[in-house]
């Protein structure tokens, strides 16, 4: 069958796609009230996190700060402890200041305008069309990697997205499609298509109802689109972690250092080591460097493989054991009892 031409049948393309969104939206808790407060909280929280992460995250956040206000008054710690284990945490660094302005300056309501979106920090362009269309129907394309995606196999683009000339085509032709009146639906509606079956991995061709449409279907090119040029490379990196108890209380620190990713956040007392070390050999060293001793006989308790952003670690945690808390180590390190630790985000 040949392929339809999207914006001479813009009508039957949209009608398409908004219908599949009817009957097959995603049931997500801010699609429920779409208060401004809750979509913006959704937004930043599925940034970088799969679906199902974010909803949990989501529902035990609102549950805690039901309002703008709840997050402005909390204390850094507890939103970092709040967004534990989700990653990217500036996200969250980022999400405590927008409150407290939004409770300064707009009376605890988020605003839902572009601009005023826009003066906020850490809020994109994506994210600020993403918060005015859902939470208020404003007349903006959000274009996220989903929309990209979506465009790039509709037209079949045979190069890389990064480029300006291809980013005006991909942002000409989101604004062209996008229906009058229906930013709301049609936002979500390509989110959650992209989401569910025009995925970057397997997508599920057989079930597409605009596949009449889609270019890179007819010439059997869909999994080679979009076109991606050679990824960030690749950091390994081998790290030891003490798990040090002494008088039953665990040693723990904080990350520190304006660049460290996880400021402000907790560790175990952490090293990377030497290619050329065994682990026992990198605990050793480390030992004699905290503890002034590498004699205490730490042991081995796994092999963890890890990845995050651009790094990929291989963790090797020894457990240690002291009779006392080292005097040298008291301060320079926090002593926690089971319920002490509770209160730290790591
Ligand atoms: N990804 C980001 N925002 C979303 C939303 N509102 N619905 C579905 N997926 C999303």
């Amino acid at each position: 069958m040949p392929v339809h031409d999207i914006l001479t049948d813009l009508k039957d393309f949209q009608s398409l796609l908004l219908n599949w969104f009817k009957s097959n939206k995603r049931d997500l808790p801010w699609r429920n009230t779409y208060d401004p407060y809750h979509v913006w909280i959704s937004e930043i929280m599925l940034q970088q996190t799969q679906m199902d992460r974010g909803v949990s995250y989501f529902l035990k956040w609102i549950d805690r700060f039901p309002a703008v206000e709840d997050v402005a008054r909390a204390g850094e710690q507890e939103i970092l402890k709040m967004w534990e284990g989700l990653g990217y945490y500036t996200r969250a660094r980022n999400l405590h200041k927008c409150a407290k302005i939004i409770s300064r300056e707009h009376r605890g309501v988020v605003p839902c305008t572009v601009e005023e979106l826009r003066q906020l920090p850490g809020i994109g362009p994506y994210t600020a069309a993403a918060i005015s269309s859902v939470a208020a129907n404003v007349t903006v394309a959000a274009i996220d990697a989903n929309v990209i995606r979506i465009i790039v196999r509709l037209l079949d683009i045979d190069k890389p997205c990064r480029g300006k000339e291809v980013e005006k085509q991909i942002n000409s032709m989101a604004e062209r499609i996008l229906p009058d009146g229906q930013a709301r639906y049609w936002n979500q509606a390509l989110m959650d298509f992209g989401g569910m079956i025009c995925t970057s991995k397997n997508p599920e061709c057989q079930l597409c109802s605009i596949r009449n449409y889609c270019l890179a279907f007819e010439m059997g090119t869909v999994t080679e689109r979009p076109v991606v040029i050679s990824k960030k490379k690749i950091k390994k990196k081998i790290r030891i972690a003490l798990f040090i108890v002494a008088d039953g209380k665990l040693a723990i620190r904080e990350c520190e250092g304006k660049n460290n990713l996880w400021r402000g956040l907790w560790e175990l007392p952490t090293s990377d080591i030497k290619k050329s070390q065994t682990p026992e050999e990198g605990c050793a060293e480390f030992m004699q460097q905290l503890l002034g001793d590498s004699e205490k006989g730490a042991q081995l308790l796994a092999k963890i493989n890890h990845s995050y952003t651009t790094n990929k670690v291989e963790l090797y945690p020894f457990f240690v054991e002291l009779e006392l808390v080292p005097p040298s180590l008291e301060a320079t390190l926090k002593w926690c009892d089971s319920n002490t630790i509770k209160n730290y985000g790591f």
